[in-house]
């Protein structure tokens, strides 16, 4: 078998560019269960910007809202609204990642270079992917603070329960018209990622609107990048729906993983967390689809959680609806027994509940 070139380890972080940070944060504590961590911004010598870090199991999320209007995180909201700017990949070697993608066609974002403080050393680099999204190489073994220099260690204010993420299981992206392939081959060339499925229009349209979607992912599958993009149909896609406030190609949907569905989901609904409703009639066979499976029934129906089977096993899963005003970035909540797929079965319910919210905002 051929070494794989960019060992990767999973992902490190993601770092959203947001409105209000400090605002955001409170959000993901109190609705999502996550401990603030770490804080960078004027008080830790970093003028520019606020950013705070956020971490449940191994889910590491970071917010960061700049202070000025003359900065390009200001210009990227002021685009984009708030979403993701960096899919960060935890790696060994990160000027070794770097130096093999750049030499295979990635286009730079920023070299190798190392920072470090009182706990040690990073080394970090980036290159771009689709829109204006970008991967951050982390290489942090010589390093034992609480994020990155130039963070400082902090704690919440209030009492955070986990709702039991565990880690980012897929990052899913929306590309334009015709962009796929070229994406999906990008990730092929210069990432040595593998492609796992495609999904033609045929498998994911519904009355009105259309998309195809192709997933890859890296050697050990560890990082899994479904990449989307809309087709044509009767009616808008909501991929297109998407592109038009994102105003380009971004991060659609991060899948978060969980042991306990009913408990996250139950817990998630308590603290405010909007989801997606499909109709009950999708729970009235859904047994004959499924087969047999653990929970039962009532739980899953009262939660509104969907399952899907293939080969290998069964996963339940969820998704929230966008967690910000335009109708953008959203979360999945996964539990996997066995299933490596990714719910194939239950898009075309899916994508008739997210219909129905774009009727609802008029952009069907
Ligand atoms: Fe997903």
């Amino acid at each position: 078998m051929q070494q794989d070139f960019l060992p990767l380890n999973g992902t490190d972080y993601i770092e959203f560019y947001c409105g209000n940070a400090k605002q955001s944060s409170l959000f993901y504590q109190n609705c999502f269960g996550y401990e603030l961590i770490a804080y960078a911004g004027p008080e830790t010598g970093v003028m520019d910007r606020s950013s705070y870090v956020l971490k449940q199991d191994k889910v590491r999320i970071v917010l960061t809202t700049a202070l000025h209007q003359d900065n390009p995180i200001s210009e990227h909201v002021k685009k984009h609204g708030d979403g993701v700017k960096v899919l960060a990949l935890w790696v060994d070697d990160a000027t070794k990642s770097y130096e093999e993608t750049v030499k295979r066609g990635a286009q730079s974002v920023e070299a190798p270079k190392t920072s470090s403080d009182e706990h040690g050393e990073v080394v970090t680099a980036s290159i771009q992917t689709y829109g204006e999204t970008i991967h951050t190489f982390v290489e942090r073994k010589n390093y034992r603070g609480a994020f990155l220099p130039g963070f400082e260690a902090r704690k919440s204010l209030i009492d955070v329960t986990p709702v039991g993420l565990k880690y980012v299981d897929h990052c899913v992206g929306n590309v334009g018209w015709g962009e796929m392939n070229t994406w999906v081959e990008f990730y092929e060339r210069t990432m040595g990622f593998n492609l796992l499925i495609t999904f033609d229009d045929k498998d994911i349209s519904t009355d009105y609107t259309a998309l195809m979607s192709k997933v890859v992912s890296n050697g050990n599958g560890y990082v899994k990048f479904p990449i989307n993009e809309p087709a044509e149909g009767k009616k808008k896609s909501q991929i297109e729906e998407y592109i038009d406030f994102y105003n380009g190609a971004g991060v659609q949907h991060i899948a978060i993983a969980t042991d306990d569905i009913l408990h996250t989901v139950s817990e998630l609904r308590k603290r405010g967390v909007e989801f997606l409703m499909v109709p009950n009639t999708y729970y009235d066979d859904l047994l004959d689809r499924v087969g047999e499976i653990d929970e039962d029934l009532q739980p899953l129906k009262d939660l509104n959680i969907l399952v899907d089977r293939d080969d290998e096993g069964y996963l339940l899963q969820i998704f929230t609806k966008p967690v910000q005003d335009r109708p953008t970035v959203f979360y999945e909540i996964i539990q996997r027994k066995g299933a490596k797929s990714f719910g194939k079965g239950n898009f075309k319910a899916l994508f008739e509940a997210i219909e129905r919210e774009q009727a609802l905002r008029g952009n069907l």
